[in-house]
């Protein structure tokens, strides 16, 4: 009895301070557990779900950019017929940046060290690119993807870009890590001038090979879909015969050829416009940024094989140029070739577009021979 009088007796001033020491206890778990959760939300975004969610936006219309523009000729109708098929075929938007004619430039706008050499028509070239750079500036948004009009890619676009944002996501070609604004918005992350995606000639820096990102894609053209130069860039950025046909790799664009399709950021737009307008201009425009990745002076990287190629039809149709000495016009749309892609944009839109109404309602009423019978 008196034993269990004094464990009573005691509980009394064991509860006076359990219950000060729960609510305490309580109030820190809340406290930590609150400030851990925006700990968490950051934690998130280096999590493999949301890094598979920010990819999936390389399926929008904008291929996870904030918009695409395309430049050509007011002219070429043609083009901009073809480009119209393209886009509602693939699920893209593609704006019109109009292309400049050379001799509508004023000798006054002509960047200083401009070489005389240089054609009118690659002075109209440069003029609609820095155009659509200015475009990206005046806008709100963080990167646009600009193509030229005779563009082309592999009708499974869509996941190579969801592969390629995996890749950049971890990428090892990158300096520093992510921040939590790019992880958020940028599927493409934002540490580069120029993401190069359509590049017709590549070379790596010889200094510094072994700073590539290499993965499989099922998506890459064959050897004999690749053209020498571009089977020559592959090895130089260390993939091997059997690896052709198989993988792409990312690396530091160095050596790069083509303005068909490339991506910029907003410092890209700023750095482009810095160097290949108010600081001169010295070759026409893919040359000029070649130049000036080798110089260090633009941060780009490559994909290679490239992701968009030129569409050639083999005559004076493949060049906005009037001064070519070519007789033939081209040898036509459908037999028009792509190099350096798995697949055609153009070939596979043809395809399914290809319709033979007739022979449908023959199938569906039954109807023997193309003479049918009246129904
Ligand atoms: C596509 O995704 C990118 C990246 O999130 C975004 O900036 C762009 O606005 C999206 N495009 C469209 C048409 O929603």
């Amino acid at each position: 009895m008196s034993t269990l009088r004094t464990i009573v007796s005691r509980i009394g001033p064991l509860r006076a301070t359990l219950v000060p020491g729960l609510l305490l206890t309580l109030i820190i778990f809340l406290v930590v557990h609150s400030s851990r959760s925006t700990d968490d939300d950051n934690a998130d975004l280096s999590s493999a779900a949301h890094k598979a969610a920010l990819a999936k936006r390389a399926h929008n219309s904008s291929l996870g950019f904030g918009e695409i523009v395309y430049i050509s000729m007011p002219e070429r109708t043609d083009r901009q017929d073809a480009m119209s098929l393209l886009a509602d075929s693939f699920g893209l938007e593609l704006k019109l940046v109009p292309g400049v004619r050379g001799t509508d430039i004023s000798p006054k706008a002509i960047p200083d060290e401009v070489p005389e050499k240089m054609r009118p028509s690659e002075l109209g070239c440069w003029r609609a690119h820095a155009d659509a750079w200015r475009y990206l500036l005046e806008s709100d948004m963080e990167t646009l993807l600009i193509f030229e009009d005779d563009v082309d890619w592999n009708p499974n676009v869509k996941q190579t870009f969801e592969t390629l944002s995996l890749q950049m996501q971890d990428s090892k070609v990158r300096l520093t890590h992510p921040s939590d604004h790019e992880r958020k918005i940028a599927p493409y992350g934002l540490d580069w001038d120029v993401l190069y995606v359509g590049s017709c000639k590549d070379g790596g820096n010889p200094d510094f090979k072994g700073v590539s990102q290499i993965w499989d894609d099922p998506d890459v053209p064959s050897a004999q879909q690749t053209s020498k130069s571009t089977l020559e860039a592959l090895y130089n950025f260390g993939l091997t015969d059997a690896d052709i046909g198989k993988k792409r790799v990312l690396a530091p664009a160095y050596w790069t050829l083509c303005t068909t399709a490339y991506a910029i950021t907003r410092q890209g737009a700023k750095r482009l416009l810095l160097t290949m307008s108010y600081l001169g201009l010295h070759a026409a425009v893919d040359n000029d940024m070649s130049r000036i990745f080798r110089d260090g002076k633009l941060k780009g990287y490559t994909l290679s094989p490239p992701a968009f190629s030129q569409f050639r039809v083999g005559g004076t149709k493949d060049s906005d140029r009037v001064d070519i000495g070519q007789t033939r016009e081209g040898k036509g749309n459908t037999q028009g070739r792509s190099y350096n892609i798995k697949g055609s944009a153009r070939q596979w839109m043809v395809d399914n577009l290809k319709l033979d109404n007739w022979e449908e309602y023959r199938r569906a009423t039954g109807a023997k021979s193309p003479a049918a019978e009246t129904w």
